[in-house]
Formats: C-alpha cells, structure tokens, sequence
C-alpha cells in the first residue's frame, strides 16, 4: 500500500525532518546493525482514507476521487491527510528496468488527477527466489528488489508505505522489514513505513519484537483484516484488548499499533456501532484511516468520523494509548485513556443486545484522584462537574459507547456564589481543570 500525503501546496516540504534524518544516516552508518527509523514521521497517529476495506481490487474507486473529497469537506483540515492505495493497481510486469509500474489502464487517470504518480506504490512481500506477489497476486518486493522499489517509492514522492508480508516466511520477514527501513531512509524522502510484520507472526512476543519494531517502523498491523461487520470489529477489540499489557507499552509518538480501518460509512455498523468504534480507535491512539465512499456517505457517519473532540482525544501529543480499566459482568467495560494536561479520556462500552444499560459509578472508583472534574460527553456535547466521590450513572446504547473528556482535577474546592440564600452559580478557584482549548 502506498500513500499520498495532501498537503496545502503541491510541493512537498524539505521539512527539519529530513536535515535531522541525514544527520541520523551518518551516525546508523558508524553503528552497523542499527537500522533506526526516526524519520519525525507520525508523531501522532496518522489519518487519511484507505481503498481497502471498501473497493479491494476495485480501481474503480479512483473514480471516487477521495482526494478532491478529503480536501472539499473539510476532512483535511482535521488531519485526514492520508490518501492510501493497497493492492491492484500495479502492471502485472515490471518494466525494462526491473521498476514497478502502474496498469496502463489507470495511468491516464492517475496523472490527471492524483497528486504525482500516487496510483503507484505497493502493498507486498514477497518469498525470496520464486516469482513475488503481492496478497493480491500483483508483482511484489523479493528481498533484492528493496532498493530499488524504495527507491521507486520516494521518485513516485509517495508519503507512507505498508510492506505487507504474503508469500514470505519468518526468515524472509527477519532480513525484509529492517532492510526496506534502511532502504526508504536512504531514499532522503521521509516515508511513513507501516509494517505488518507481527500480523504474519501472530502478533504476540516472543515471535515479535516490539521493541526493534517501534525502531524501524512508524506503524504496524498486528491481527487480521477488518471486515464490514460488527463481528470483526469486535473481534479486533477484544484481541487488542486481551493483549493490553503488551500493546499499550509498544506504541508512542512516532510508532502506532494498527487495528486495521474505520469502516462507519460502509454497510455494515450501525451508528451506536460506528460511534464505537472511533470511541475504541481513539482510545487505542490508532492510525485513523477511513474505508469509505466519501461521495455518499451519510450525515451520522460524517459527523461521528469528524467528531473533533474524538479526534483529538486520538491525537494526543502524549501518545500513550489507553487500556481497558473494568470489564463489568453486566456487560459493561470502561476504558480509559491519560492524555496531556493531566486529563484523561474515558469510554463506557456496552456489550449487551438488550437494551440502554444505567451503569452507575463514581470517579474514584475509576481510580481518579480526589478531586473535582470537568466532563465534556464527546457525542452529546453536553458539559458537566463532577467531584470524585459523586455517583453517576450513563446510559449505555447496546453495542454502543458513551465517551468522555476528562479535565484535570481542580485542586481547590469550588467557589459557589449565592444571593438572597440562592445558589446563583459557581466556579473553580483556578484554571487547573478547564478543558483545553484544543478539545473545544
Ligand atoms: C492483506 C492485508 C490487507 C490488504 C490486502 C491486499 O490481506 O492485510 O490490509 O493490504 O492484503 O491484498
């Protein structure tokens, strides 16, 4: 899979990134087996639109033109930025110099309206010695090929690479995904690399090497495709969540785990159902790439994808991704995300088929502090105070979520102003607990 990046002009930034990235070069050459990534890239997790999940080997979709969509409603200017092809829109040949090529049937289309030649790129592995494919069965990168399709990669100014890792075995893999960092960084062009090396080793150490993984890639698929199904949804949250203890420490600014794409849009979630799984995603810190047809996808969809509150709870420069805090037996499991300015995000999800669930609980029991909190519900928008020791209760839709934006805690009492006896309003001695410009 290969990306471009929209950016407000045409030309791409020789950004400090790239001065800090030649200064990097020269000292991983002194230092032989070290193949270090910072590239500066994806510093928080990135966003854009994915052809995937929705179109497959359907080309058609660049008909769809997600591009012009991402820049005429307002995605980009939330940070959906990304445009990434996957599989199936190569030639079935290399050309006479042995260089990845782009169908001919999609070129003209390509070069009229995508930003280089952003049709090109690609998504595979391959096994060493016998004809390389991609998962799709286009032509694929054998471990001899690195160099040169890197290199094709930065010419094309592709902006993020997924090497995916079909038709390859675990030596393969070894010797495979640090080369092709190495070789993208050599290109100079800073390219986001997303390696689905651990989803081809089951995703758990001791086969992956999260470490080594955090210092050659800037993110990485760890489990199994998503479908347009709250099955698959849910399967994929139950294994990132089963495997918290291993996954939270793994990512951090520059370095994501990947649960694969939002499908809310598509055909297959309902809204409670899409509402979860930005809530999930954006407690995860997980890459925000939507599957979708952004001609027509429906009002619920577009304003749950560019809930900026949601975003920016997945954006948090912190980087630290939440966990799962309680799992209730009535069906009900809270996560819990800490985010800059000693804030914190909470989501309340339900698993239950029946009905609007009344989970009664208190902050301290959520492990806050004491103290007073100011709570903004990221989808009703509503605002409101709460002290530690306070019962609350959320009503939690089946398979739906509430989600919060906690504030720090006041570290002072509120002050409460009366007149005639009666309460006429309050307010915190200090600033310590407003909710943060960024997320208002
Ligand atoms: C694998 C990957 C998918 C997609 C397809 C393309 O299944 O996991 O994300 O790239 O290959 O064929």
């Amino acid at each position: 899979m290969s990306s471009i990046k929209l950016t407000s002009d045409s030309t791409y930034p020789f950004s400090s990134a790239v001065m800090h990235l030649v200064e990097l070069l020269f000292v991983s050459s002194l230092s032989v087996a070290t193949f270090a990534l910072d590239n500066g890239l994806m510093r928080v997790p990135p966003m854009g639109w994915l052809a995937w999940e929705r179109y497959r080997c359907d080309i058609d979709y660049v008909f769809t033109r997600p591009h012009t969509r991402l820049s005429e409603d307002g995605w980009r200017e939330l940070g959906y930025v990304y445009v990434n092809i996957d599989d199936c829109w190569s030639s079935m040949k290399r050309d006479d110099n042995g260089r990845l090529q782009a169908d001919p049937k999609d070129s003209q289309e390509a070069s009229i309206n995508w930003h280089a030649t952003c049709m090109t790129g690609v998504s595979s592995w391959a096994s060493t010695g016998t004809w390389a494919h991609t998962c799709g069965g286009y032509p694929g990168t054998t471990l001899d090929k690195i160099e040169l399709d890197a290199q094709t990669f930065a010419d094309w100014e592709v902006d993020m690479f997924k090497f995916d890792g079909c038709y390859s075995n675990a030596t393969e893999q070894e010797q495979g995904y640090p080369l092709m960092s190495k070789a993208l960084n050599a290109t100079g062009r800073p390219i986001g690399y997303s390696c689905s090396w651990p989803a081809y080793q089951g995703g758990l150490p001791p086969k992956v090497n999260y470490t080594q993984l955090g210092e050659i890639c800037n993110l990485w698929r760890n489990y199994g495709d998503i479908q347009d199904s709250w099955d698959s949804v849910l399967k994929i949250i139950n294994w990132f969540f089963e495997n918290q203890d291993v996954l939270v420490s793994a990512a951090g600014p520059g370095k994501w785990n990947d649960p694969d794409m939002l499908i809310a849009g598509d055909f297959g979630l309902s809204m409670e159902q899409s509402r979860s799984q930005m809530a999930i995603w954006a407690i995860m810190a997980a890459p925000l790439f939507m599957s979708n047809d952004l001609r027509t996808i429906n009002s619920g969809a577009r304003s749950i994808l560019q809930n900026k509150i949601a975003i920016s709870i997945n954006q948090d420069p912190r980087g630290i991704p939440g966990r799962s805090i309680l799992k209730e037996k009535s069906g009900i499991d809270v996560y819990w995300r800490p985010l800059s300015k000693n804030a914190s995000a909470l989501v309340f999800f339900s698993r239950r088929n029946d009905m609007p669930y009344r989970y009664q609980t208190t902050l301290s029991k959520l492990n806050y502090t004491t103290g007073s909190y100011q709570i903004y519900d990221v989808f009703t928008e509503k605002t409101m105070t709460l002290k530690d020791s306070t019962s609350f209760v959320v009503s939690v839709n089946p398979t739906g979520v509430v989600m919060w934006y906690v504030s720090a805690p006041a570290k002072r009492n509120i002050r409460q102003f009366y007149r005639g006896g009666r309460l006429q309003g309050s307010l915190f001695d200090d600033d310590e607990n407003r909710i943060s410009p960024v997320f208002l």
